[in-house]
């Protein structure tokens, strides 16, 4: 065949115009990719049997690394090229938890100097990227093409890369693509031969498309998912969507297929068959003709009939109608098997394709969300794809323990923040049952809405939100699209919504900096970050009576009265009109010791039925894991922002999880568990928690006698306390109350405190200065021999709790050790408190006993092996060292927890009231 001069040129324009001195396909945002193939439903297609035509190009590659693009290997891909001395990397794999380049933790605001589409401009000399300026991964391998894919087409997969590449197969350049989260195809058929073939890949970590990647997250580069190689036949089934409606005869099973026909194929005679099953049973079943799809001949009738001149293009080229299916729901899983054949005009099956339907509908009515017309509420977490030993890299156990341990703590949806996750990770919420909102991967943090208004980006965010709604169509699960996290708002996100809307009519859309007065109608929930709930907050500064509030809470709305305001209206078609659910996508900012007031944000959202409930940030800490020897044993350190000298770094801003890095469970888990649990129970579902079962005990009642001589020494040490270590919400970005707390010198102070005896029945009085700023606790600490390390006590258990923390600890007799108090968190603080005790012991091996009683009123402890001191002096739990005293601190009142570490603070109800005398009277046996 012979091309033209000029179709010719514009066929290698992008790759020619990328050997220009200047030019950079990867600093340009109109280059999105070159020769990928359109984006099309997560299927694998087979012949026999599942994986038959499918080859991993997982494991090891040959694989260089160099800071900048400058230093790389301009020819690497060239077939004689020696690549011998190089090592290998695997595939997946990030690059700087292997040894290559530095992890940089920056919550907003770009790695690299801000100038797009550039990324190579100088930034400031102390950042990673002044000498990592463009961390460049070369890899090559080679692969035996299976002798069976001699016809027919081949095409290479990845599933993501962060953030830009080039592909070459057999020394020829095949295409680019960039865009981290989302998977890109090439067509490798013209490039391939039979035997063996190689293929080398040149990887930037920072490109044009960075600009829309700047989440709150470790910046790790690398082949971070899957890479593979299928065959189809000429005549393949390129893409197919699902539908699953429901009308008044029953439910319908649309289906909506894509052909792609190659050579002199024209698609005539081919049909595809498609077989509902159920397990092994068969539900229904319908057929179509490949060329009717294909249309080759662009026929007016077939037009007309399914992309009219007027109006909406016509979905269900095949439908199978299931009178009473057992519908899907996080719930109840139920899921179907659509079975694809593509028959050739010989009857014979070339291809095979399969999907699993899930039978739900989605609709609000009434400002509520509904799931086959049931009304839920969303008892989420937000989730980075985060594994403290292999980065951004998902094993499907990973996958699979974050799965079964949110079920077991009655998390139903989850938010996949902030970008399009592995496609595993979608199979695996249809099949155990969790909702899930999908984001596209856009986020402008740190250009604010810059970006969004700017018309010459409006390919690049339309191409993600494109790739992210074809690749997860299909799957039941996901029940929201999402436009992107943190990008101000502009026409950009509005083209992505009206994109979405009309791709996909069944599924509303979210994004939550799409707000205004009211929020725009390109959003069908209404949502905000952190709010607050209606009661009063502790405002330190203010004065008492004065309607106005410190600017860390008054940032946060509050949920309850938008829910409230009346005249607010859904126009998306799956709505009745009425108002728009009201959804918090991020709340309770679990960042160390934290989720306060929990309980009270869902009183909240129970109490109104348009509170659609919320996404905790967030699901994991994103804590790096390093191992090391230290004296013949294997020490693991737990490692955050600025621990490999990576700069700019906003430090543990990144530990904000329900659980740690490694998965381990804490207080803040067992409070989800009950809370939630507790929603699931009012909504009608059966949610089961184990409730922790305290010791038997019978309360004897000591009376007063003689203090024991052996502890008139302890007793005299006795000093009043109020200081605790401060924990990241006393924090909040070193704004809220520990800077007072550092101020006034608290951590020393000691406040005024009279001590009545009577035999071994204290009376600690305590006045509280007028000086001193919101304390947060107030008692006594005695300092112990190390060897009080039996610990037992009546009062709320097992785990920690604080006044606004405590629904998951029951009072009873709860028995432990003093090491086993602190609650490690990655980066030192308090914990390892109890509410509601009425007594505490401690107890040496041989047989030594301390035992306090509450006279009257209860009593919150703890008894830790480090001070608070000791603990605020450290940044880093493996820098702690057993103090060699067991600390009993007895307080007569403690303060919450609250949010503050990202949104709003303590509850005024969990403070501690100066203007209050405050008495703490204890019986020491
Ligand atoms: C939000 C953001 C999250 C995370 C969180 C703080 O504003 O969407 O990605 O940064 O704050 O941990």
């Amino acid at each position: 065949m012979k091309y033209p001069l000029l179709s010719l040129l514009a066929l290698f324009l992008p790759f020619a115009s990328s050997s220009a001195e200047n030019h950079h396909d990867w600093e340009d945002n109109h280059v999105l990719q070159i020769n990928r193939e359109p984006a099309r439903a997560y299927f694998i297609p087979f012949g026999e049997s599942k994986g038959d035509r499918m080859l991993s190009l997982n494991g090891d590659w040959l694989f260089r690394w160099t800071k900048t693009p400058d230093e790389r290997i301009k020819d690497f891909y060239r077939t004689d090229f020696d690549a011998s001395s190089w090592k290998t990397l695997a595939v997946p794999a990030n690059w700087e938890v292997n040894g290559y380049g530095t992890p940089i933790y920056i919550s907003a605001g770009y790695p690299f100097k801000i100038d797009p589409p550039y990324v190579m401009k100088e930034p400031k000399k102390e950042w990673t990227t002044y000498v990592e300026r463009n961390p460049t991964g070369q890899y090559r391998r080679t692969f035996t093409l299976p002798a069976e894919w001699k016809e027919g087409q081949t095409f290479l997969r990845f599933e993501g890369v962060m953030s830009a590449f080039y592909v070459w197969i057999n020394g020829q350049q095949v295409g680019y693509s960039q865009g981290s989260m989302e998977p890109s195809e090439f067509n490798i058929t013209p490039y391939i031969k039979q035997g063996e073939n190689q293929i080398a890949i040149e990887v930037y970590k920072y490109s044009d498309g960075s600009y829309l990647e700047d989440q709150d997250f470790w910046r790790f580069g690398g082949i971070h998912r899957d890479v593979l190689l299928y065959h189809t036949p000429d005549v393949r089934l390129r893409d197919v969507a699902v539908r699953t409606t429901q009308d008044k005869d029953g439910w319908t099973l649309a289906i909506n297929p894509q052909f792609s026909v190659y050579k002199d194929e024209t698609g005539e005679g081919y049909q595809l068959v498609a077989t509902l099953m159920d397990g092994s049973s068969c539900v229904g079943c319908a057929s179509v003709a490949a060329s009717e799809v294909l249309d080759l001949q662009h026929k007016a009738a077939r037009m007309n009939e399914w992309f009219p001149q007027r109006g909406h293009r016509k979905f269900n080229r095949m439908e199978i109608k299931v009178s009473n299916p057992r519908l899907w729901s996080a719930e109840h899983p139920n899921l179907y098997t659509l079975k694809l054949e593509l028959k050739a005009p010989n009857g014979q099956t070339i291809e095979n394709t399969r999907q699993q339907v899930g039978f739900r509908d989605i609709h609000i009515k009434n400002g509520q969300l509904l799931i086959n017309g049931k009304a839920i509420k969303i008892r989420g977490v937000n989730r980075h794809e985060h594994d403290p030993y292999t980065a951004r890299v998902m094993s499907e156990e990973r996958m699979l323990q974050d799965l079964q341990l949110m079920k077991a703590a009655h998390i139903n949806a989850v938010r996949l923040a902030h970008y399009p996750n592995c496609p595993r990770w979608y199979e695996l919420c249809d099949s155990i049952g969790m909702y899930v909102m999908d984001e596209a991967d856009c986020e402008t943090h740190g250009l604010r809405g810059t970006l969004a208004s700017t018309p010459d980006w409006g390919d690049a965010f339309l191409d993600r939100a494109i790739r992210m709604a074809e690749r997860d169509k299909n799957h039941p699960s996901v029940i929201f699209w999402s436009l992107g996290n943190e990008s101000g708002y502009g026409p950009n996100q509005a083209a992505m919504s009206a994109w979405l809307h009309e791709f996909d009519p069944t599924r509303p859309v979210h994004y939550e900096g799409a707000q205004g007065n009211p929020d725009p109608s390109t959003v069908d929930v209404i949502s905000r970050f952190y709010p607050r709930v209606m009661e009063e907050y502790l405002n330190p500064g203010i004065p008492e009576g004065s309607d106005k509030e410190r600017a860390e809470n008054a940032r946060w709305e509050r949920l309850l009265e938008i829910a409230h305001r009346s005249g607010d209206r859904c126009t998306w078609v799956g709505s009745d009109g009425g108002p728009r659910p009201v959804l918090t996508s991020e709340y309770a900012h679990c960042m160390g010791n934290a989720l306060g007031n929990f309980k009270e944000y869902w009183d909240e959202i129970n109490s109104n039925p348009r509170m659609l409930g919320g996404f905790i940030w967030d699901w994991v800490d994103q804590g790096i894991i390093k191992r090391e020897e230290v004296r013949g044993k294997t020490v693991e350190k737990v490692l955050y922002g600025g621990d490999f000298g990576d700069k700019p770094n906003l430090h543990a801003f990144c530990m904000n999880g329900v659980v740690m890095s490694d998965r381990t469970l804490t207080p803040k888990y067992y409070e989800v568990q009950t809370v939630y649990g507790e929603a699931a129970k009012l909504g009608g579902e059966v949610a089961e928690h184990p409730v922790p079962q305290s010791l038997p005990y019978k309360a004897k009642k000591s009376k007063k006698k003689p203090l024991p001589a052996s502890l008139i020494p302890l007793v005299s040490s006795i000093k009043p306390q109020v200081y605790r270590a401060p924990t990241d919400n006393d924090k909040s970005f070193g704004n809220w109350l520990a800077k007072d707390w550092k101020r006034c010198g608290l951590d020393t102070l000691t406040i005024p405190m009279t001590t009545e005896q009577d035999g071994n029945e204290f009376t600690f009085t305590f006045e509280i200065p007028d000086s001193l700023p919101e304390i947060p606790r107030l008692g006594i600490l005695i300092e112990l021999p190390r060897d009080y390390e039996q610990l037992s006590w009546y009062g709320r258990g097992p785990w920690d709790n604080y006044p606004d923390r405590q629904q998951s600890c029951p009072i009873g007799l709860w028995k432990s050790t003093v090491s086993q108090q602190y609650v490690h968190y990655p980066r030192p603080q308090d914990s390892g408190n109890h509410e509601d005790c009425t007594m505490v012991e401690l107890k040496t091996k041989k047989g030594k006993t301390l035992r306090i009683e509450a006279v009257d009123k209860a009593f919150s402890f703890s008894a830790l092996p480090y001070s608070a001191q000791y603990l605020a002096s450290k940044s880093h739990d493996y820098e702690l060292q057993d103090q060699g005293k067991t600390y009993l601190s007895i307080d007569c009142a403690v303060m919450g927890l609250g949010n503050s570490s990202c949104g709003p603070g303590v509850l005024k109800k969990y403070t501690i009231d100066k203007t209050k005398k405050y008495q703490l009277r204890i019986r020491i046996l």
